[in-house]
Protein backbone atom coordinates (compact mmCIF):
# COMPACT_ATOMS: atom_id res chain seq x y z
CA UNK A 1 0.00 0.00 0.00
CA UNK A 2 1.11 3.22 -0.87
CA UNK A 3 1.92 5.95 2.11
CA UNK A 4 3.73 8.28 0.55
CA UNK A 5 2.61 11.73 -1.08
CA UNK A 6 3.51 12.78 -4.33
CA UNK A 7 2.48 15.20 -6.99
CA UNK A 8 3.42 15.13 -10.68
CA UNK A 9 4.06 17.71 -13.44
CA UNK A 10 3.86 17.11 -17.27
CA UNK A 11 6.70 18.23 -19.64
CA UNK A 12 4.47 18.50 -22.64
CA UNK A 13 6.38 17.54 -25.52
CA UNK A 14 4.26 15.65 -27.64
CA UNK A 15 5.40 12.01 -28.01
CA UNK A 16 8.29 12.88 -26.07
CA UNK A 17 5.94 14.33 -22.75
CA UNK A 18 7.40 13.22 -19.41
CA UNK A 19 6.02 13.32 -15.66
CA UNK A 20 8.21 14.98 -13.11
CA UNK A 21 7.38 13.13 -9.97
CA UNK A 22 7.79 15.24 -6.29
CA UNK A 23 7.19 13.53 -3.16
CA UNK A 24 8.72 12.02 -0.32
CA UNK A 25 9.92 8.15 -0.30
CA UNK A 26 9.52 7.90 -4.41
CA UNK A 27 13.17 6.30 -4.30
CA UNK A 28 11.05 3.32 -3.14
CA UNK A 29 8.26 3.74 -5.44
CA UNK A 30 8.48 0.71 -8.48
CA UNK A 31 4.93 2.10 -9.67
CA UNK A 32 6.37 4.92 -10.72
CA UNK A 33 9.85 4.14 -12.03
CA UNK A 34 9.18 0.58 -13.04
CA UNK A 35 6.38 1.34 -16.10
CA UNK A 36 9.24 3.56 -17.61
CA UNK A 37 11.60 0.56 -17.74
CA UNK A 38 11.54 -1.76 -20.92
CA UNK A 39 14.57 -3.78 -19.79
CA UNK A 40 16.14 -6.27 -17.79
CA UNK A 41 19.05 -4.47 -17.23
CA UNK A 42 19.61 -0.52 -16.49
CA UNK A 43 22.55 1.69 -15.93
CA UNK A 44 23.01 3.85 -13.00
CA UNK A 45 25.80 6.62 -13.11
CA UNK A 46 26.06 8.11 -9.96
CA UNK A 47 29.21 9.72 -7.73
CA UNK A 48 31.37 8.97 -4.86
CA UNK A 49 28.99 10.87 -2.55
CA UNK A 50 25.48 9.98 -3.41
CA UNK A 51 26.21 6.14 -4.64
CA UNK A 52 26.95 5.47 -0.53
CA UNK A 53 23.76 7.39 0.65
CA UNK A 54 20.95 5.91 -2.29
CA UNK A 55 22.09 3.37 -4.73
CA UNK A 56 21.17 0.69 -2.43
CA UNK A 57 17.26 1.92 -2.35
CA UNK A 58 17.22 2.76 -6.23
CA UNK A 59 18.80 -0.96 -6.88
CA UNK A 60 16.35 -2.85 -4.05
CA UNK A 61 13.27 -1.25 -6.23
CA UNK A 62 14.72 -2.10 -9.50
CA UNK A 63 15.67 -5.08 -8.01
CA UNK A 64 11.71 -6.05 -6.68
CA UNK A 65 11.38 -5.40 -10.53
CA UNK A 66 13.69 -8.07 -11.99
CA UNK A 67 15.77 -5.42 -12.93
CA UNK A 68 19.30 -5.88 -12.42
CA UNK A 69 21.63 -2.53 -12.04
CA UNK A 70 25.15 -2.00 -13.46
CA UNK A 71 26.40 1.02 -10.94
CA UNK A 72 28.77 3.08 -12.79
CA UNK A 73 29.93 5.73 -9.74
CA UNK A 74 32.10 8.91 -11.16
CA UNK A 75 33.85 10.79 -8.97
CA UNK A 76 32.13 14.05 -7.10
CA UNK A 77 32.85 17.57 -8.46
CA UNK A 78 32.48 20.09 -11.53
CA UNK A 79 36.12 19.53 -11.97
CA UNK A 80 35.10 16.06 -13.21
CA UNK A 81 32.35 17.01 -15.82
CA UNK A 82 34.61 16.46 -18.42
CA UNK A 83 35.28 14.59 -21.77
CA UNK A 84 37.80 11.87 -19.54
CA UNK A 85 34.96 11.20 -16.68
CA UNK A 86 32.14 10.68 -19.57
CA UNK A 87 34.67 8.38 -21.27
CA UNK A 88 34.40 6.53 -18.10
CA UNK A 89 30.82 6.17 -18.46
CA UNK A 90 31.30 4.66 -22.19
CA UNK A 91 34.12 2.36 -21.33
CA UNK A 92 31.32 0.32 -18.66
CA UNK A 93 28.65 0.46 -21.54
CA UNK A 94 31.29 -0.95 -23.92
CA UNK A 95 32.61 -3.26 -21.62
CA UNK A 96 29.44 -4.45 -20.43
CA UNK A 97 27.54 -5.23 -23.64
CA UNK A 98 24.57 -2.34 -22.98
CA UNK A 99 22.27 -2.08 -25.08
CA UNK A 100 20.48 0.84 -27.22
CA UNK A 101 17.61 -0.21 -25.23
CA UNK A 102 19.74 -0.31 -22.29
CA UNK A 103 18.42 2.62 -19.88
CA UNK A 104 20.39 4.91 -17.97
CA UNK A 105 19.69 6.22 -14.87
CA UNK A 106 20.99 9.61 -13.40
CA UNK A 107 21.53 9.41 -9.52
CA UNK A 108 22.83 13.08 -7.89
CA UNK A 109 22.75 16.50 -8.65
CA UNK A 110 23.18 18.73 -11.78
CA UNK A 111 26.82 17.81 -12.82
CA UNK A 112 25.58 13.93 -12.83
CA UNK A 113 22.38 14.78 -14.67
CA UNK A 114 23.99 16.43 -17.23
CA UNK A 115 27.05 14.13 -17.71
CA UNK A 116 24.62 11.18 -17.70
CA UNK A 117 22.07 12.56 -19.45
CA UNK A 118 25.14 13.33 -22.22
CA UNK A 119 26.13 9.82 -22.62
CA UNK A 120 22.61 8.41 -22.83
CA UNK A 121 22.30 10.85 -25.57
CA UNK A 122 25.18 9.72 -27.74
CA UNK A 123 25.49 5.76 -26.58
CA UNK A 124 25.08 3.90 -29.60
CA UNK A 125 22.88 7.54 -30.53
CA UNK A 126 20.52 7.62 -27.81
CA UNK A 127 19.67 4.88 -24.98
CA UNK A 128 16.39 5.72 -22.79
CA UNK A 129 17.58 8.44 -20.05
CA UNK A 130 16.06 8.30 -16.63
CA UNK A 131 16.69 11.71 -13.97
CA UNK A 132 16.42 11.07 -10.31
CA UNK A 133 17.90 14.58 -9.20
CA UNK A 134 19.03 14.64 -5.33
CA UNK A 135 20.26 18.59 -5.22
CA UNK A 136 17.39 20.96 -4.87
CA UNK A 137 19.35 22.77 -8.03
CA UNK A 138 18.99 19.44 -9.70
CA UNK A 139 14.99 18.66 -8.69
CA UNK A 140 14.46 22.69 -9.40
CA UNK A 141 16.54 23.02 -12.87
CA UNK A 142 19.08 20.51 -14.30
CA UNK A 143 16.71 17.59 -14.10
CA UNK A 144 14.05 19.32 -16.04
CA UNK A 145 14.47 20.37 -20.07
CA UNK A 146 16.94 18.42 -21.40
CA UNK A 147 20.27 20.27 -21.15
CA UNK A 148 23.03 18.26 -20.93
CA UNK A 149 26.55 19.01 -21.17
CA UNK A 150 30.25 18.40 -19.65
CA UNK A 151 32.93 21.32 -19.97
CA UNK A 152 35.29 21.75 -22.08
CA UNK A 153 38.99 23.80 -20.86
CA UNK A 154 37.50 26.94 -23.00
CA UNK A 155 34.19 26.98 -21.57
CA UNK A 156 31.16 25.65 -19.23
CA UNK A 157 28.88 23.54 -20.61
CA UNK A 158 29.83 23.94 -24.34
CA UNK A 159 29.80 20.36 -25.47
CA UNK A 160 26.38 18.76 -25.40
CA UNK A 161 22.82 18.30 -26.81
CA UNK A 162 18.86 18.64 -26.18
CA UNK A 163 18.01 15.04 -25.12
CA UNK A 164 15.18 15.15 -22.65
CA UNK A 165 14.49 12.06 -19.94
CA UNK A 166 11.27 9.81 -20.23
CA UNK A 167 10.88 10.71 -16.29
CA UNK A 168 11.95 12.82 -13.49
CA UNK A 169 12.01 11.08 -9.93
CA UNK A 170 12.79 13.71 -7.63
CA UNK A 171 12.39 12.17 -4.08
CA UNK A 172 12.38 15.47 -1.40
CA UNK A 173 14.17 13.15 1.56
CA UNK A 174 17.21 13.04 -0.26
CA UNK A 175 17.85 16.47 0.31
CA UNK A 176 18.45 16.15 3.80
CA UNK A 177 21.55 14.75 3.54
CA UNK A 178 21.99 17.70 1.03
CA UNK A 179 25.13 20.24 2.50
CA UNK A 180 23.20 23.76 4.03
CA UNK A 181 25.18 25.58 1.20
CA UNK A 182 23.93 23.27 -1.53
CA UNK A 183 20.56 24.19 -0.26
CA UNK A 184 21.11 28.31 0.09
CA UNK A 185 22.75 27.66 -3.34
CA UNK A 186 19.30 25.83 -4.81
CA UNK A 187 17.39 28.40 -3.34
CA UNK A 188 18.28 30.97 -5.37
CA UNK A 189 17.21 29.02 -8.73
CA UNK A 190 13.60 28.83 -6.81
CA UNK A 191 13.74 32.29 -6.31
CA UNK A 192 14.55 32.70 -9.37
CA UNK A 193 11.12 31.54 -10.74
CA UNK A 194 9.24 34.46 -8.66
CA UNK A 195 11.34 37.22 -10.14
CA UNK A 196 11.06 36.19 -13.94
CA UNK A 197 7.51 34.91 -14.06
CA UNK A 198 5.15 34.71 -10.96
CA UNK A 199 5.14 37.79 -8.33
CA UNK A 200 2.75 35.19 -5.87
CA UNK A 201 5.14 33.08 -5.48
CA UNK A 202 7.97 35.89 -4.20
CA UNK A 203 5.14 36.34 -2.07
CA UNK A 204 5.13 32.78 -0.18
CA UNK A 205 8.65 32.40 -0.86
CA UNK A 206 9.12 35.55 1.88
CA UNK A 207 7.12 33.98 4.69
CA UNK A 208 8.23 29.98 3.60
CA UNK A 209 11.78 30.97 3.87
CA UNK A 210 12.57 29.56 7.16
CA UNK A 211 10.88 26.42 6.25
CA UNK A 212 12.10 25.60 3.70
CA UNK A 213 15.94 26.16 5.43
CA UNK A 214 14.35 23.62 8.12
CA UNK A 215 13.73 21.52 5.32
CA UNK A 216 10.24 20.74 6.15
CA UNK A 217 8.96 18.51 3.48
CA UNK A 218 5.73 20.47 3.03
CA UNK A 219 7.55 23.56 2.36
CA UNK A 220 9.82 22.01 0.23
CA UNK A 221 7.41 20.06 -1.61
CA UNK A 222 5.70 23.24 -2.54
CA UNK A 223 8.75 25.09 -3.91
CA UNK A 224 9.69 22.08 -6.22
CA UNK A 225 6.45 21.56 -7.65
CA UNK A 226 5.91 25.14 -8.01
CA UNK A 227 9.86 25.45 -9.42
CA UNK A 228 9.06 22.98 -11.74
CA UNK A 229 5.45 23.58 -12.95
CA UNK A 230 7.39 26.96 -14.25
CA UNK A 231 10.14 25.58 -15.96
CA UNK A 232 7.77 22.63 -17.50
CA UNK A 233 6.11 25.07 -18.96
CA UNK A 234 8.57 27.30 -20.17
CA UNK A 235 10.04 24.28 -21.78
CA UNK A 236 7.24 22.97 -23.74
CA UNK A 237 6.93 26.38 -25.12
CA UNK A 238 10.80 27.08 -25.98
CA UNK A 239 12.48 23.44 -26.02
CA UNK A 240 15.41 24.51 -27.54
CA UNK A 241 15.89 28.21 -26.17
CA UNK A 242 15.00 30.02 -29.49
CA UNK A 243 13.13 32.44 -27.11
CA UNK A 244 10.93 32.56 -23.99
CA UNK A 245 13.34 29.56 -22.58
CA UNK A 246 16.35 32.41 -21.99
CA UNK A 247 14.38 33.76 -19.58
CA UNK A 248 15.56 31.34 -17.38
CA UNK A 249 18.64 32.56 -16.88
CA UNK A 250 18.08 35.67 -14.65
CA UNK A 251 21.43 36.88 -13.35
CA UNK A 252 23.35 34.01 -15.56
CA UNK A 253 25.14 36.11 -17.42
CA UNK A 254 26.50 38.51 -14.48
CA UNK A 255 26.72 35.59 -12.50
CA UNK A 256 28.87 33.07 -15.04
CA UNK A 257 31.52 36.29 -14.96
CA UNK A 258 31.69 36.02 -10.97
CA UNK A 259 32.09 32.07 -11.27
CA UNK A 260 34.66 32.48 -14.20
CA UNK A 261 36.28 35.73 -12.40
CA UNK A 262 36.61 33.62 -9.03
CA UNK A 263 37.47 30.70 -10.94
CA UNK A 264 35.38 27.62 -10.96
CA UNK A 265 34.21 26.25 -7.24
CA UNK A 266 34.94 29.56 -5.43
CA UNK A 267 30.96 30.16 -5.36
CA UNK A 268 28.40 27.85 -5.71
CA UNK A 269 26.63 28.44 -8.95
CA UNK A 270 23.49 29.88 -7.15
CA UNK A 271 25.76 32.21 -4.99
CA UNK A 272 26.70 33.67 -8.35
CA UNK A 273 22.82 33.93 -9.67
CA UNK A 274 22.25 35.60 -6.13
CA UNK A 275 24.31 38.13 -6.69
CA UNK A 276 24.18 38.58 -10.38
CA UNK A 277 19.79 38.68 -10.44
CA UNK A 278 20.25 41.47 -7.26
CA UNK A 279 22.44 43.08 -10.09
CA UNK A 280 19.77 42.85 -12.69
CA UNK A 281 17.72 43.97 -10.51
CA UNK A 282 19.55 47.44 -10.49
CA UNK A 283 19.92 47.46 -13.82
CA UNK A 284 15.85 47.22 -14.59
CA UNK A 285 15.88 49.74 -11.37
CA UNK A 286 18.46 51.94 -13.88
CA UNK A 287 15.90 51.23 -16.84
CA UNK A 288 13.42 53.13 -15.14
CA UNK A 289 11.02 49.26 -14.67
CA UNK A 290 11.98 48.22 -10.93
CA UNK A 291 11.51 50.87 -8.00
CA UNK A 292 13.96 51.01 -5.73
CA UNK A 293 11.77 49.59 -2.72
CA UNK A 294 11.49 46.42 -5.44
CA UNK A 295 15.49 46.06 -5.56
CA UNK A 296 15.78 46.12 -1.81
CA UNK A 297 12.52 43.21 -1.69
CA UNK A 298 15.02 41.44 -4.30
CA UNK A 299 18.02 41.57 -2.01
CA UNK A 300 15.92 40.95 1.13
CA UNK A 301 14.80 37.70 0.02
CA UNK A 302 18.26 36.31 -1.33
CA UNK A 303 19.57 37.27 1.88
CA UNK A 304 16.82 35.63 3.69
CA UNK A 305 18.34 32.54 2.35
CA UNK A 306 21.59 33.21 3.23
CA UNK A 307 22.55 34.01 -0.07
CA UNK A 308 25.26 36.71 -1.17
CA UNK A 309 23.84 39.86 -2.95
CA UNK A 310 27.12 41.70 -3.22
CA UNK A 311 29.32 40.53 -6.05
CA UNK A 312 33.25 40.34 -6.13
CA UNK A 313 34.84 43.51 -6.89
CA UNK A 314 36.30 42.50 -9.73
CA UNK A 315 36.42 45.92 -11.59
CA UNK A 316 33.32 46.32 -13.73
CA UNK A 317 35.68 46.28 -16.87
CA UNK A 318 36.62 42.40 -15.95
CA UNK A 319 32.98 41.76 -15.42
CA UNK A 320 32.11 43.05 -19.29
CA UNK A 321 35.01 41.33 -20.97
CA UNK A 322 33.84 38.00 -18.89
CA UNK A 323 29.77 38.29 -20.04
CA UNK A 324 30.94 39.03 -23.74
CA UNK A 325 31.58 35.28 -23.54
CA UNK A 326 28.17 34.48 -22.67
CA UNK A 327 26.32 32.63 -25.23
CA UNK A 328 23.35 35.17 -25.84
CA UNK A 329 25.78 37.43 -27.05
CA UNK A 330 24.76 38.52 -30.23
CA UNK A 331 26.45 40.45 -33.19
CA UNK A 332 28.30 41.64 -30.05
CA UNK A 333 25.35 43.33 -28.17
CA UNK A 334 25.10 42.35 -24.71
CA UNK A 335 21.71 40.73 -24.42
CA UNK A 336 20.57 40.61 -20.79
CA UNK A 337 17.59 39.04 -18.66
CA UNK A 338 16.31 41.76 -16.96
CA UNK A 339 12.60 42.18 -14.98
CA UNK A 340 9.79 44.59 -16.26
CA UNK A 341 8.19 44.40 -12.48
CA UNK A 342 8.56 41.94 -10.20
CA UNK A 343 7.32 38.65 -11.76
CA UNK A 344 7.80 39.83 -15.33
CA UNK A 345 11.48 39.19 -17.41
CA UNK A 346 12.52 40.12 -20.20
CA UNK A 347 15.15 39.52 -22.48
CA UNK A 348 16.58 43.01 -23.47
CA UNK A 349 19.91 44.97 -25.33
CA UNK A 350 18.75 48.29 -24.32
CA UNK A 351 20.83 48.47 -21.57
CA UNK A 352 24.24 50.87 -22.66
CA UNK A 353 27.76 49.32 -21.57
CA UNK A 354 27.93 52.52 -19.05
CA UNK A 355 24.52 51.49 -17.21
CA UNK A 356 25.53 47.73 -16.88
CA UNK A 357 28.96 48.54 -15.45
CA UNK A 358 27.48 51.29 -13.04
CA UNK A 359 24.82 48.30 -11.84
CA UNK A 360 27.83 46.52 -11.24
CA UNK A 361 30.01 48.73 -9.34
CA UNK A 362 26.42 49.55 -7.14
CA UNK A 363 26.33 45.75 -6.16
CA UNK A 364 29.57 44.94 -5.66
CA UNK A 365 31.23 44.04 -1.89
CA UNK A 366 32.90 47.64 -0.77
CA UNK A 367 36.48 47.11 0.18
P1 LIG B 1 26.47 18.95 -7.95
O1 LIG B 1 25.89 17.98 -8.86
O2 LIG B 1 27.95 19.17 -7.99
O3 LIG B 1 26.05 18.56 -6.47
C1 LIG B 1 26.51 19.36 -5.39
C2 LIG B 1 27.19 18.50 -4.32
O4 LIG B 1 26.20 17.84 -3.55
C3 LIG B 1 28.08 17.41 -4.88
O5 LIG B 1 29.19 17.24 -4.04
C4 LIG B 1 27.19 16.19 -4.81
O6 LIG B 1 27.89 14.97 -4.76
C5 LIG B 1 26.46 16.43 -3.53
N1 LIG B 1 25.16 15.80 -3.40
C6 LIG B 1 24.22 15.64 -4.36
N2 LIG B 1 23.10 15.16 -3.82
C7 LIG B 1 23.34 14.98 -2.51
C8 LIG B 1 22.56 14.54 -1.42
N3 LIG B 1 21.26 14.23 -1.56
N4 LIG B 1 23.14 14.45 -0.20
C9 LIG B 1 24.43 14.82 -0.03
N5 LIG B 1 25.21 15.30 -1.00
C10 LIG B 1 24.66 15.39 -2.23
O7 LIG B 1 25.82 20.42 -8.12
P2 LIG B 1 24.35 20.89 -8.51
O8 LIG B 1 24.22 22.25 -7.91
O9 LIG B 1 23.32 19.88 -8.24
O10 LIG B 1 24.45 21.04 -10.09
C11 LIG B 1 25.35 21.95 -10.69
C12 LIG B 1 25.55 21.53 -12.12
O11 LIG B 1 24.29 21.59 -12.79
C13 LIG B 1 26.50 22.40 -12.90
O12 LIG B 1 27.39 21.60 -13.62
C14 LIG B 1 25.60 23.18 -13.84
O13 LIG B 1 26.24 23.51 -15.05
C15 LIG B 1 24.48 22.22 -14.04
N6 LIG B 1 23.20 22.84 -14.41
C16 LIG B 1 22.56 22.33 -15.48
C17 LIG B 1 21.33 22.84 -15.84
C18 LIG B 1 20.58 22.23 -16.99
O14 LIG B 1 19.56 22.79 -17.40
N7 LIG B 1 21.01 21.10 -17.48
C19 LIG B 1 20.75 23.88 -15.10
C20 LIG B 1 21.44 24.37 -14.00
C21 LIG B 1 22.67 23.85 -13.66
N1 LIG C 1 18.78 26.18 -16.71
C1 LIG C 1 18.27 26.91 -17.80
C2 LIG C 1 17.55 26.06 -18.79
O1 LIG C 1 17.32 24.89 -18.58
O2 LIG C 1 17.21 26.54 -19.82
Amino acid sequence: MCTHQFVTQEVALGERSYPIHIGSGLLQRGDLLLPHIRSKKVVVVSNTTVAPLYLDSVRATLRAGGIDVLPVILPDGEQYKTWETLNQVFDALLGNHCERSTPLLALGGGVIGDMGGFAAACYQRGMPFIQIPTTLLAMVDSSVGGKTAINHPLGKNMIGAFYQPRLVLADIDTLSTLPERELRAGIAEVIKYGLIRDAEFIDWLETHMPALLARETGALMTAVARSCAHKAEVVAADERESGERALLNLGHTFGHAIETGLGYGAWLHGEAIAAGSVMAAELSRALGWLSRADVVRVQALFASAGLPVCGPRLGAERYLELMRHDKKVQDGRLRLVLLQKLGQAVLSDVASVDQIAAAIDTCCAPT
